[in-house]
Formats: structure tokens, C-alpha cells, sequence
């Protein structure tokens, strides 16, 4: 590239000392300048003293500067080769008028003046030619570079899907949905009062050993103490304080409790509180609304009971259960001996449940004589690893994607 040449006119357009008209031995003859030397010395110092003289040299410096013209190739190289013709200071074409117009003879100076004014219109003009060249070849190389490649191969985003524990909250509301419950969802912080006392739990309860959980650091001088909560039922009361009869609800949610971690615990873990009070509900409502949610879920094959058990919210209070789901309720393994899941029972404990307890309608402001209704609180991470097969509770929490990639 040519740049050389470039660099030679800045440095004589910047005024620096580049051996223009004195050499070695002193004042160089006219005719063996090269033409931007000459723009240095006034035309008599050139020997120039007839107008037909005039014709040649401008042509010549014509030709330097289109030979210059032409490499000047990127923004920064114009920008010189602009300024070393035509800086006000000290560009070529300011030599030329201090050097050859200002001192000439009347005879040479309307030549001069005409020749001056093409090579200058001829100077202007291309220069900002060469500035739309350059431009335009720069965005015609930024838009090659962004050019969408057709042919390179896509890249694949791998899409996610909803955790297995989502999934099956997902199903479970949509049985509730088909008969006629909706959702609503609370604060994982409670208070005492919502998660025990208002639920028949007072402070004394041996119950609430079961329930050993979670309490906030709190600032001293909080009006009241703070817990994650242990179970979803603390939905049942402010439903309750909220809505009138009749009330058909289900709460999915997390859920805390101090429990070391192992195949079946884990400190968080799911629920799905369900309740309905209205002004008639009797016991056959809640069998009857269980075993359609179970063989919804499980299948109809499902054979359910329900047995005694106690939560001090309800009253009579169930454990309900399902027909074993691996052995068929036989009790026995594929393989023979006795089926490891249901330890040869042949049945599987589900959930709590039972006939809301008088007592509850107390701190809701319900009339007990006048409602009845049932709850129940089901943990989801025991029913998705019934219907999945899955032997440990952890998986759910580890967020292996081998093991997510298997619900999608
Ligand atoms: N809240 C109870 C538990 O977590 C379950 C339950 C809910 C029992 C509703 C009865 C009625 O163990």
C-alpha cells in the first residue's frame, strides 16, 4: 500500500522539515523538485514566469493528488490525506495560494487564480467522494459481518418443563377443579395463632410436638413470634375468616418442619389442604369426595379406607388409606415374598382428613349449628412418589436434570 506517499504530504502539510527545497548543498534547482516541494516556493523560484507554464505543473499536481487519493482506504488514512490538502493552515492548497497566488505576477495571477480554483474544486470534490467510498464500505463490511449464515447449524435451546411436584399439583387441581373447588394460597410465615391455636392447637398441646419447627429471628420487641409453617391448615382458618359458607377450597403449597433428611423426610416439603363447609355436609360428602380425588388420581382400580385417627381440627378424625398401588393390595411381591412398599399390609396410608371440629367454627366466627364440612391435608411428595415409583423423597429437592428429564 502507498501509505508512504500518504505520510510524506502530512508531514509536509504539518510544516516539518522534510528537505522540500533545501538539500545538502543548498537551494535545489526548480526543475528537480518533485511537485509537493514545489508548493513550498513561489513561482519565480521556479522558474516559472510564462502563464502556458502554469497548465503543466497544476496538471501534475492533479495527478499526485488522484495518486493519493486512491489509497487513502480507511477512515483514519482520509482523514490525514484531507487535512494534508487541504488544512487551512498549512494544507497544499493553502501553500499554493501564500506561495504561488499571493506573490505572483499580475501576468501569472489570473491564471494562477483559474488553475487554483479547478484544482481545488477537483480536490473537494473527490475527497468527498472518497469519504462515501470509504463509508460505505465500511457498513457494507459490518453488514457481511451480521449477516444471518443460513447454513451454520441452529442452536437448540433445550426447553424446560414442570417439576414432577408441580405436575402433580397441577393434577390435583384439576380433579378439585371438576367438582367444583378453587384454589387459594397463603403465607409460608405464620403466626402461632393461625397454625395452632386457632386451629384447637393451644400452646400446651402435645400435638404440637409433632409440629417442632421453624421460628424467625426476630427483633426484640416484634409484637409476636414468627414460624415457618408446618402444614397448610392455617389456610382452612383465614379462608374461613374471609369467606362466608358455602366454601370450597384447596391450598397447595410448601410446607416446614424440623426433620432430618432421609428416604421419606425432608424439612420442606408439599401440601394440599382441602376444605368445604357448607350448611349441610355430612360424613358421606367427605368419603364419597375422597375416593373420587383418589381414583381420579390413582386409577379406578383403587380400593380406599378410612380409619380412626386424630388432628385436634377435626372431630371424628380419619387416616385414609389406599389399596396398595404396587402389589395390588396383595400384600405379596411380583417375585414372591412379602411387597417391600406397603410392607405386606397390602394397603398404603395416604392422608389426615376428617369433619372439621366444632371448636374450629368458634375462632372463624361460624355458627356450629348451623355448618358442618370437611378438611383434609395431603402430602404431595408422598403421593407423587406412590404414583411414580419414586423411593426417595430427596430427588424432588436436588435438582438433577437426569432426573427432572424423565417427567417432561
Ligand atoms: N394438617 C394436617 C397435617 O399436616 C393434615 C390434616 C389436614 C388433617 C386437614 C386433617 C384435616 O398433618
Amino acid at each position: 500500500m502507498a501509505q508512504g506517499g500518504v505520510c510524506d504530504l502530512v508531514r509536509a502539510a504539518a510544516g516539518q522539515p522534510c528537505g522540500f527545497w533545501l538539500g545538502s548543498g543548498g537551494l535545489i534547482p526548480a526543475h528537480e523538485h518533485n511537485v509537493e516541494n514545489k508548493t513550498g516556493l513561489p513561482l519565480v523560484h521556479l522558474g516559472i514566469t510564462r502563464p502556458e507554464d502554469l497548465a503543466p505543473l497544476f496538471a501534475d499536481l492533479r495527478g499526485r493528488f488522484d495518486e493519493e487519493c486512491a489509497c487513502a482506504c480507511d477512515e483514519s488514512s482520509w482523514k490525514q490525506f484531507r487535512d494534508a490538502w487541504l488544512g487551512r493552515k498549512s494544507g497544499l492548497l493553502t501553500q499554493i495560494t501564500d506561495n504561488w497566488l499571493k506573490p505572483a505576477t499580475q501576468e501569472l495571477k489570473r491564471v494562477v487564480g483559474q488553475e487554483l480554483n479547478q484544482l481545488r474544486a477537483h480536490v473537494e470534490s473527490k475527497i468527498e467522494e472518497r469519504r462515501k467510498a470509504i463509508e460505505a464500505g465500511t457498513s457494507k463490511t459490518a453488514s457481511a459481518r451480521e449477516r444471518v449464515d443460513l447454513s451454520l447449524p441452529g442452536v437448540i435451546r433445550t426447553i424446560g418443563s414442570h417439576h414432577l411436584i408441580r405436575q402433580v399439583f397441577q393434577q390435583i387441581e384439576d380433579i378439585f377443579f371438576s367438582i367444583g373447588f378453587s384454589v387459594v394460597e397463603g403465607p409460608e410465615i405464620e403466626t402461632p395463632y393461625y397454625n395452632f391455636e386457632a386451629l384447637n392447637i393451644p400452646e400446651f398441646h402435645p400435638v404440637r410436638d409433632d409440629m417442632d419447627t421453624f421460628y424467625l429471628d426476630l427483633p426484640k420487641g416484634a409484637p409476636q413470634p414468627l414460624l415457618l409453617r408446618t402444614h397448610t391448615s392455617p389456610m382452612q382458618i383465614r379462608t374461613m375468616e374471609k369467606r362466608q359458607p358455602p366454601v370450597r377450597v384447596i391450598v397447595p403449597g410448601k410446607v416446614y418442619r424440623r426433620d432430618n433428611p432421609d428416604a421419606t423426610h425432608s424439612f420442606i416439603f408439599h401440601q394440599v389442604e382441602g376444605l368445604a363447609v357448607d350448611s349441610d355436609i355430612t360424613f358421606c360428602d367427605f368419603t364419597g369426595t375422597i375416593e373420587y380425588f383418589v381414583k381420579q388420581f390413582f386409577g379406578p382400580g383403587v380400593k380406599t379406607r378410612f380409619r380412626p385417627s386424630y388432628f385436634p381440627f377435626t372431630e371424628p378424625s380419619v387416616e385414609f388409606g389406599v389399596s396398595c398401588i404396587f402389589c395390588g393390595g396383595s400384600g405379596s411381591a411380583a417375585g414372591g415374598g412379602t411387597c417391600s412398599k406397603c410392607k405386606g399390609s397390602g394397603w398404603i396410608e395416604l392422608f389426615g382428613a376428617g369433619m372439621v371440629d366444632p371448636a374450629v367454627y368458634g375462632f372463624v366466627k361460624y355458627d356450629p349449628k348451623k355448618v358442618s364440612g370437611f378438611a383434609f391435608g395431603m402430602g404431595i411428595d408422598r403421593l407423587a412418589m406412590l404414583k411414580y415409583g419414586i423411593d426417595d423423597i430427596q430427588v424432588f429437592f436436588q435438582n438433577d436434570a437426569r432426573f427432572l428429564r424423565q417427567f417432561p
